[in-house]
């Protein structure tokens, strides 16, 4: 994409977003074109001092001149502050409204998103691309149109001062903007070099931090430190080499300015000798002159820094032109509130993104309204993937999942999920109290509630005897909990959530036999009524369900209740076997090799 273009693509897509700001940015124009005037009024003021003060040695005039310089100062001063201060407001306000945007956008995409993306990226674009946007659409407007006003203004004032001078001026001009133009391209690329530098740096900071755990156990630090530097070293290359270009712009542009000023000096010179300027003139020109240079420096350099906000404003765009791979429908249908919580699969055929071999094949069963099923299967069979499919994070690839007869591609995800509680497989907790987590269920539940789902978890006791009881923060992801009381908030908080579907990914894992035996009555308590999918490995709890579906390599290979899966002697009772070696006594042994659970 040229350049150019992809400016006016920035534009395009958020000059629509600066739209509270119009009322603003009308003031700051203003602005824009009364303080070139001021100034100009200043420089001409310097022409009367010259030619009616000191040429004739007149005292008497000065004073009226000083009280105009001390007045024009003071105009100039007020300007300033207020531009300056308008700018940044609006500037900052606009940030403020693109940054919650593209927040709030991320939170619409689908888990999928996610799983492919790499965090520290999103991070990086999201606290630091998304100032490019304003730095083109809002600093980048003001600043030319500003520099351009300036140009118009103070080019009228020097063929008002002298027709030839002004000419003769106005062919250096040209000859720095073929220079300028070399430059602008190539800043673009070192600077977007730069940028995803500096991105990735956060990348490895964030990956690397993030698993210190893992890295420490490994002693894998010293290798984590080497990748580190080489990220930042490519970030200092790219940044000499960007400051490398950038550097020897400004020098260049100088000389040029120089030998312009030097030209029209002589030009100058010999218009004074000639009597067609007169000395105050002639002064105010070259004041005048050096005043203009500058904004069309400004324009220059504005447009090579425009070329790379560009650069950065296209990372953004490519983030807010994700769409949810989970598309809410437009007119959504309605679920009776609360829904029977029928549920039913029917050849559900599914392949992840960019995956080549489906986690699930030709999968059909049904639970009724207020069952619980058990899946089983060995890990990587696809459980955890089929709980992904019915909270909608993902769609099938082939077959229909529906919720009381509607196809879940029919309902708002949003109003599917807030019937749905689930504890998932990775016990996920945000940063904050474990009050507020296990209140992240229902958000409106009160503190009996709250109490009465911590006991019914059999977690009250241990928040309890922490000094600052349900207060207690839990650190990031939870990290200041073990396992277990991680579950255990994961287990209250489906609880307080009381909706008519339960998903449970493995809800025992991390718990002792003791505990596990413990929360099994509350946890009863949570599936009775509701409609239930559970997976898990302890099949003291698979063994109670309604009917058991047991996955091999994403397919359902066996289904019946315990009894009949026990008398099928397949993989399943293979399993159980395993499990409860007591049982191997009364029953054969199975001839099943593959397949079986971990
Ligand atoms: N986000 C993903 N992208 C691509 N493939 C994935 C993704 N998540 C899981 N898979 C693959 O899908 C298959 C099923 O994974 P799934 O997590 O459903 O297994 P599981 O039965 O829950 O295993 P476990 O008992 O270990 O939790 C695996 O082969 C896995 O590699
Ligand atoms: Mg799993």
């Amino acid at each position: 994409m040229a350049p150019a273009a992809s400016v006016r693509e920035v534009f395009r897509r958020f000059w629509p977003d600066a739209r509270p700001f119009w009322r603003w940015l009308w003031l700051s124009l203003v602005l824009v074109v009364v303080t070139p005037l001021v100034d100009a009024g200043a420089i001409l003021l310097f022409r009367v001092l010259v030619d009616r003060v000191l040429a004739p040695r007149d005292f008497s005039a000065f004073l009226p001149v000083a009280a105009g310089f001390v007045a024009i100062t003071l105009v100039v001063g007020a300007l300033g502050f207020a531009s300056q201060y308008l700018g940044t407001w609006i500037g900052e306000n606009f940030l403020h409204r693109m940054r919650t945007r593209v927040f709030a956008h991320l939170h619409t995409l689908s888990v999928g998103f996610f799983d492919r993306r790499r965090l520290g990226d999103v991070l990086s674009r999201l606290t630091g691309d998304v100032a490019a946007i304003e730095s083109v659409v809002l600093s980048g407007v003001i600043g030319i149109l500003a520099n351009l006003m300036k140009i118009v203004v103070f080019t009228v004032v020097l063929f008002y001062l002298d027709t030839r001078l002004a000419l003769a001026a106005l062919i250096a001009i040209p000859v720095f903007w073929i220079i300028a133009r070399s430059f602008a391209r190539r800043i673009k690329i070192a600077s977007r070099e730069v940028r995803a530098r500096v991105g990735s740096i956060t990348v490895v900071a964030e990956e690397s931090l993030g698993n210190a755990t893992l890295i420490q156990a490994y002693g894998r630090q010293n290798a984590e430190v080497q990748r580190f530097a080489a990220q930042s070293l490519g970030s200092v290359r790219a940044e000499l080499a960007a400051t490398r270009i950038g550097a020897m712009f400004t020098p260049l542009v100088d000389l040029i300015q120089v030998l312009g000023v030097l030209t029209i000096l002589g030009v100058g010179i010999w218009e004074l000798t000639a009597g067609h300027i007169t000395l105050g003139g002639l002064l105010a020109f070259l004041v005048f002159l050096a005043q203009l240079y500058q904004p069309v420096q400004g324009l220059g350099s504005l447009a090579t820094s425009l070329f790379g906000a560009a650069a950065a404003a296209e990372r953004i765009i490519e983030l807010l032109d994700e769409c949810p791979t989970v598309p809410t429908p437009v007119h959504p249908t309605a679920l009776p509130s609360p829904p029977c919580g029928r549920l039913t699969l029917e050849h559900v055929t599914f392949t992840y993104p960019h995956s080549s071999t489906p986690a699930l094949t030709d999968v059909t069963f049904t639970v009724p309204s207020g069952h619980t099923t058990a899946i089983v299967g060995a890990s990587g069979a696809g459980k955890t993937t089929l709980l992904k499919l019915l909270l909608r994070f993902y769609d099938p690839t082939h077959g229909t999942i529906t919720l009381d007869g509607i196809d879940l591609r029919a309902l708002d995800p949003h109003a599917l999920r807030s019937h749905i509680a689930v504890v998932l497989q990775e016990t996920l907790l945000l940063d904050g109290t474990i009050a507020e987590n296990i209140m992240a269920g229902r958000p409106g539940a009160t503190h009996d509630e709250l109490l009465a789902a911590a006991h019914a978890a059999d977690a009250h006791d241990f928040i309890t005897a922490f000094p600052e009881g349900y207060h207690t923060r839990v650190g990031q992801r939870g990290r200041l909990l073990s396992g277990g009381q991680r579950q255990r908030i994961a287990i209250a908080r489906a609880l307080i959530r009381d909706a008519p579907l339960l998903l449970l990914d493995e809800p025992t894992t991390s718990l002792d036999a003791d505990t596990t035996r413990r929360i099994l009555t509350p946890l009863r308590r949570l599936m009775t009524g509701r409609t239930t999918i559970i997976i898990s490995h302890n099949l003291l709890t698979v063994a109670e369900a309604d009917h058991i579906i047991y996955l091999h390599n994403g397919r359902i290979t066996e289904t019946g209740t315990h009894t009949q899966l026990l008398a099928n002697n397949h993989h399943y009772a293979h399993l159980y076997h395993l499990h409860h070696p007591s049982t191997l006594a009364s029953t054969t042994v199975p001839s099943v090799r593959n397949g079986a659970a971990t």
